[in-house]
């Protein structure tokens, strides 16, 4: 039997008070859609559609995906109305297993327990144990399996007393789906369209509903509002954390680190508190992470120490590179083994190779610096004519005193020594000393000026 996914996240949201479609609010640093979509995407169904509705084109527009089949939901009028939206181009012949887009920690494994639990002709609902389960809809059994679920606002006194509640996810066959859709009505306390008034339609047609529980109740936490999305937020950073842990990660403090993204780690990785990891980052053997640190799309080699306060979006270093504390590495750099960033120093599209050095308060960018090259304290390379860009090339052994401009494009030779202070404008030769620099004078018997009085 083939599996057909339909996920509900037509629903406006009005609780999180945002401009932004709920589905899209960021988790983790990705949409709250893309969470439940990866969940999806592991189960390998045939096929996965979306009710949309509020902040229609913008929700479409985040997951060009062409795989996503996508259902308009121009009111909502309940979660009933929703899945019709849906079912009529779902294959009959499929079971169909409906999830909620803002219900984005559920993991596939729990996904696949359901599926494994509920044999083909017959449905379930996921469930979970709830200390207060105020809002939302209850789990009615009878003899173990389900016969109902009646939600919060039409539920009776005893039924308020249930604990166990219906997460949003069911399982059910496609071809008696269409028939139970087609004959649902909207005479409750919130005439809506309500979903879970197939359950029963099911019982009655001498179809099983088994309710399979979830282990947690953080697992299937819906976000309504901000507050949610910070618990969900911490939940799904202890999960990421846990992860890295038992793969020998260490952390000073699992609680004060931010993954928004995608984190590999190599062995014996060390991270302090307060590092904030984006998008896809990869940190080799051995690497170690100060405190205070963010680190966006980028790859360093192992043995490499970062030190603290440190910037770092698009680079890449090699092996056993020192950066920092205060070094900000942009788009574009690229160091090899044995590089040292110091403080202040800001490097943006530049090649550096194995063991140069560029210590302190410089900018390096559209460079290309040699093997062994030593770059003073304070030095420019003066890439931007206010027009175009221009490249500065260094070459090996290269030896740049303090306080240089070196005005782009321009080559520096291998061996080169370039004199403190210096403007340099063209070309400097190997192994030879270059400088730049006025004459120095003393003026005898100057006269400083004085404050004067006011009047
Ligand atoms: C629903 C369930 C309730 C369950 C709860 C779990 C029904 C009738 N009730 O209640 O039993 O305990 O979820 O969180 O199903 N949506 C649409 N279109 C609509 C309405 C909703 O796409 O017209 C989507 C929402 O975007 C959301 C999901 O369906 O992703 C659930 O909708 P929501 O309004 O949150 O349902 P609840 O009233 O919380
Ligand atoms: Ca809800």
């Amino acid at each position: 039997m083939g599996l057909s996914i339909i996920i509900l996240a037509a629903g406006q949201g009005m609780r999180m008070r945002s401009e932004r479609p709920k589905v899209l609010q960021p988790l983790a640093g990705k949409p709250l859609l893309a969470h439940v979509l990866a969940s999806a995407a592991e189960l390998q169904a045939d096929d996965v559609c979306v009710v949309y509705g509020h902040g229609g084109e913008t929700v479409q527009a985040t997951f060009p995906d062409p795989k996503i089949r996508w259902a308009l939901q121009t009111e909502q009028l309940g979660t009933g109305h929703a899945v019709q939206q849906a079912a009529p181009e779902t294959p009959g012949e499929n079971r169909v297993l409906i999830l909620a887009g803002d219900v984005p920690l559920l993991t596939a494994a729990t996904l696949r327990f359901l599926l494994s639990e509920t044999p083909g002709e017959d449905m379930s609902v996921l469930t979970v144990e709830m200390d207060d389960p105020t809002g939302y809809g209850r789990i009615v059994r009878e003899g173990g399996s389900v016969t109902s679920i009646v939600e919060q606002k039409d539920a009776s006194d005893e039924e308020k007393s249930i604990r166990e509640i219906n997460t949003g996810v069911i399982l059910c066959p496609g071809d008696k789906l269409q028939r139970w859709l087609r004959a649902l009505g909207n005479d409750n306390a919130q005439g809506e369209y309500y979903l879970t008034d197939v359950i029963a339609m099911a019982v009655a047609d001498k179809v099983t509903v088994h309710g399979v529980k979830a282990n947690t109740a953080e697992e299937v936490m819906g976000i309504n509002d901000k507050k949610q999305l910070a618990e969900a937020e911490r939940a799904l950073q202890a999960r990421l954390v846990d992860e890295l842990m038992q793969d020998g990660v260490g952390f000073s403090d699992p609680a004060r680190v931010d993954i928004r993204g995608t984190l590999k780690c190599g062995k014996d990785v060390f991270i302090d508190i307060n590092a904030v990891f984006e998008g896809d980052v990869e940190l080799g053997d051995g690497t170690q992470i100060e405190s205070n640190n963010l680190i966006r799309d980028s790859k360093l080699g192992a043995g490499t120490v970062v030190h603290s306060n440190c910037h770092i979006e698009g680079a890449t270093t090699g092996e056993h590179c020192e950066l920092g504390p205060f070094a900000r590495l942009r788009p574009g750099a690229d160091l090899a083994d044995k590089v040292k960033i110091g403080n202040f120093v800001e490097v943006k599209k530049s090649t550096i190779a194995d063991g140069s050095k560029v210590n302190h308060l410089t900018y390096i960018g559209d460079a290309e610096i040699g093997t062994d090259v030593n770059v003073g304290a304070g030095t420019i390379t003066c890439n931007y004519d206010g027009a175009n860009k221009h490249k500065t090339t260094i070459g090996d052994g290269a030896f740049i005193g303090s306080g240089v401009e070196l005005v782009a494009p321009v080559e520096i030779g291998a061996g080169a020594t370039i004199g403190a202070g210096s403007t340099i404008t063209s070309a400097a030769p190997d192994d030879s000393l270059t400088l730049e620099r006025a004459k120095q004078k003393s003026i005898d018997g100057w006269i400083r000026p004085e404050k004067k009085e006011k009047t």
